[in-house]
């Protein structure tokens, strides 16, 4: 009987601090606004960078593959299935996230979000690469939740400087270099997904995880940030995620996710195992973060 191998991670050649670390600053470089200067060393290092992560994604997906497998292609059944990853997804309920609400010291916490600060991909450029020709009822709840990471055109509201302010107040320096592999790796496989086309459609299935997922964790956060004296204000960006994205999930799942499933069911899979590969690399940086800790 012929057995899948998958290289266990310690033997992964991808799922390593220098590769990592590699694999960010070049996402950082090449999605820079530039100048046409210098192209043909960029192209060659494009190439050589775009194989490897191309490679990298390849050893994500044949780690979900077989449980991505079992997904029901119909529009309702998939729909089921994957909100049913809220609960019994990898990393789902992680002990990390009540500690950090009633636990962590104010060092702690900072600790915490300087790796999500420097794994954060941006969410608003992510949801804006994935909708790239995408049929129109999707494009249009992307354009839809874009316009809310946009803050429906005011400065005051958009999403992204909204938690770079927090990362001001907490006074927190989050670089490549003192961040963990598995917060980069999480950025980094996001980002392959929205710039790379043949992973559009798991784009679609990651960021519709992150937005299931994310109203648990924000409000556990938002929790850990009263306690240790933040306001309202300062702690706006996790109390918005905590209520907005649990409307962002259900309208993703229905207005993008039903209708893409609905024209062509091998989207279902593709779908399903981005957010597995999301939610998996996710679970990654709590094993990380609670080893950290020595909550183990
Ligand atoms: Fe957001
Ligand atoms: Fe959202």
């Amino acid at each position: 009987m012929a057995t899948r191998f998958i290289a266990p991670e310690c033997e992964s050649q991808f799922l390593q601090q220098s590769f990592q670390q590699r694999l960010s600053h070049w996402n950082r470089q090449r999605l820079a606004p530039s100048y046409p200067e210098d192209w043909e060393s960029r192209f060659r290092q494009d190439e050589a960078m775009l194989r490897l992560e191309h490679g990298f994604m390849e050893e994500l997906r044949a780690m979900v593959r077989d449980r991505a497998a079992q997904a029901p292609t119909d529009p309702e059944g998939f729909i089921q299935w994957f909100e049913a990853l809220e609960q019994t997804g990898p990393g789902q309920h992680d002990a990390l996230f009540p500690w950090l609400a009633d636990h962590a010291s104010r060092d702690e916490i900072r600790w915490f979000l300087t790796q999500e600060a420097a794994g954060e991909a941006g969410f608003d450029d992510l949801v804006a690469s994935t909708q790239v020709k995408l049929p129109d009822s999707a494009k249009l709840e992307l354009a839809r939740n874009y316009w809310d990471e946009m803050g429906r055109g005011q400065e005051k509201g958009m999403h992204g400087p909204m938690l770079a302010q927090l990362v001001t107040t907490l006074e927190l320096t989050p670089t490549i270099e003192t961040t963990v592999w598995e917060s980069l790796a999480l950025a980094n496989a996001m980002t392959a997904m929205a710039t790379q086309r043949c992973y559009a459609w798991h784009s679609v299935g990651a960021l519709g995880a992150i937005e299931l997922t994310a109203p648990g964790r924000s409000a556990h956060t938002a929790r850990a940030l009263r306690r240790i004296g933040l306001s309202q204000s300062e702690r706006r960006y996790f109390d918005l995620h905590a209520v907005l994205d649990v409307k962002h999930s259900r309208d993703w799942n229905e207005l993008a996710i039903k209708p893409l499933v609905a024209e062509d069911p091998r989207r279902a899979t593709a779908i399903a195992e981005g957010a597995l590969i999301r939610l998996s690399c996710g679970e990654r940086c709590f094993n990380r973060y609670r080893s950290h800790f020595g909550l183990e």
